[in-house]
């Protein structure tokens, strides 16, 4: 008889994509996809560590197995990810209904681990970071039917060796490890043949792709991918400014397939946090990399991520921040309150900053973006934009029938998410499904997402009123 499996996943593109391939792996060995962790025979909690709130979400799911493990013992409950990696055989301590402990390099070994654990033995431990000779785990089995993922996460390189003071991931996902070109290129093609249509490759730092193991280099990576027939769009996260090159910047104007878009963190505005952190850039470096970015690339959307109240963070240090986005204009951003993190050096530095403070200054970097935001939002507003079908938007989904016009959301090659309206108005009966891309005339710009409808389509419904910003 066959087993059921369910993975619930917390935390980075990384974990989606080491889900996928667990999941790939068992339902070759016989798992079928259960409905609810508590009705599954083998439930695996795929966690992050990055923040302490990421890691208080892997143990609140965690606790809720517990009660169901009690009344079917049967059930296996696995762990797996960067809280697995971190807390290793702690856990048990903490969990001790917990019968495997998958740490980040294991997943390729996880279906003997099952196998293990499933003949009785308890709790089934590998930790182990090294990377074996010629490492390059497995594709992903891509499904045989079509109609498979229209999006689709591909790793092309593991581990950091960057150590950025106040980061776990060094220590839980071990140093960097790049998987060759040709594993990576055949990996795509499985993908495109079952349907996917968006790549986005990931690393923790893409730009240092293959530099170690004397490999292409990413942006020769990015032109192979780029040759693959019936791709539509490639993207990828997340490029480290220090290890920028000319010759990636220059992808941007000459792949086509290339989204106009990068995900550059700069975590702060301040020089001297900047040394702090070990970011080992400049903000004058950074402004720097992006005009050249935007010279190479006029279009190019430059999103980023920021911490605010790192151990020392002055006022005039977070106000150095603030000024850095005003230069900048980033298109959007993910901003985070500083968290101590067990085995990240930052924890042990003095002056830390008061919660209340840091939670203040998140506030006002996020009123500071949202007007950025909406000020280059705005200017698309009348333009047709190329949106890459992605489903019916969920507020159609959850309002269906009530008569309104029936609304399909994307995203533009810029990354930006627009709900729009079919030019036929039925919303689905017409040429859109998801993986298609569909001319849309931008008509109003709400707080997280662009409303449009599709060129040919219905008149707009409503003139863009000031009040619909505030959605
Ligand atoms: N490799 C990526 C980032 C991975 S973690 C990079 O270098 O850009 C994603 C983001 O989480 C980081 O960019 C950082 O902004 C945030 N982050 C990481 N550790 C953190 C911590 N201890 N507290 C708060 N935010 C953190
Ligand atoms: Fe963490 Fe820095 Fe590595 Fe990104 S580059 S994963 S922030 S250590
Ligand atoms: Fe979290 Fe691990 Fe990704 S710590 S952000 S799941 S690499």
């Amino acid at each position: 008889m066959s087993k059921s499996l369910f993975i619930q996943t917390i935390g980075c593109q990384m974990n989606v994509y080491d889900s996928e391939r667990m999941a790939a792996a068992l339902r070759a060995n016989g798992y079928t996809a259960a409905l609810a962790p508590e009705e599954a025979d083998l439930v695996i909690v795929n966690t992050c560590s990055v923040r302490a709130k990421s890691e208080q979400k892997a143990f609140s799911f965690l606790g809720r197995l517990e009660a169901a493990k009690r009344r079917r013992p049967g059930m296996l409950v696995g762990m797996a990810g960067c809280v697995a990696q971190q807390e290793g055989a702690r856990l048990l301590g903490r969990a001790p209904y917990v019968d495997l402990v998958i740490g980040t390099r294991a997943v390729e070994r996880l279906v003997a681990m099952v196998r293990r654990a499933e003949a009785g033995e308890r709790p089934v431990v590998d930790l182990d970071l090294a990377v074996p000779a010629g490492d390059a785990p497995e594709p992903v089995s891509a499904p045989a039917r079509d109609g498979g993922p229209v999006f689709r996460f591909i790793t092309v390189m593991r581990g950091c060796d960057n150590f950025c003071a106040y980061c776990v991931v060094p220590h839980v996902r071990g140093r960097e490890a790049s998987r060759l070109p040709e594993a990576i290129v055949a990996e795509v093609r499985a993908a495109v043949a079952a349907g996917t249509r968006e790549i986005t490759l990931l690393g923790q730092n893409v730009n240092s792709y293959g530099v170690k193991e004397g490999l292409p280099s990413f942006a020769e990576l990015l032109a192979r991918v780029n040759a693959v027939e019936d791709l539509a769009r490639i993207r990828f996260t997340t490029s480290h400014p220090k290890d920028l090159t000319p010759e990636l910047m220059g992808a941007f104007g000459r792949l086509e397939k290339l989204c106009p878009h990068i995900h550059l963190p700069v975590q702060s505005g301040s020089d001297r946090i900047l040394g702090r952190m070990n970011r080992r850039y400049t903000c004058a470096h950074y402004l720097d990399i992006v005009s050249k970015l935007r010279d190479s690339c006029p279009q190019i959307a430059v999103t980023t991520d920021m911490i605010v109240g790192f151990p020392g963070e002055t006022r005039a240090d977070f106000e150095a921040t603030l000024d850095l986005m005003r230069q900048v204009q980033f298109d959007s951003l993910f901003a985070f309150i500083y968290s101590d993190r067990p085995q990240a050096p930052s924890t042990l530095l003095p002056d830390k900053v008061p919660f209340a403070e840091k939670r203040e200054r998140l506030q006002e970097l996020l009123r500071l973006q949202e007007a950025i935001t909406r000020r280059k939002n705005a200017l698309l507003i009348g333009t047709v934009q190329e949106v890459m079908a992605e489903g019916m938007s969920k507020r159609q989904a959850t309002r269906g029938g009530n008569g309104s016009v029936p609304q399909w959301t994307g995203r533009t090659p810029a990354n930006k998410v627009v709900n729009f309206s079919a030019a036929d108005g039925s919303g689905g009966a017409g040429d859109i499904r998801p993986g298609r891309l569909v001319p849309v005339r931008i008509e109003r710009v709400l707080a997280h997402s662009l409303r449009g409808a599709q060129v040919g389509g219905p008149a707009p419904v409503r003139p863009e009123r000031e009040a619909d910003h505030a959605a």
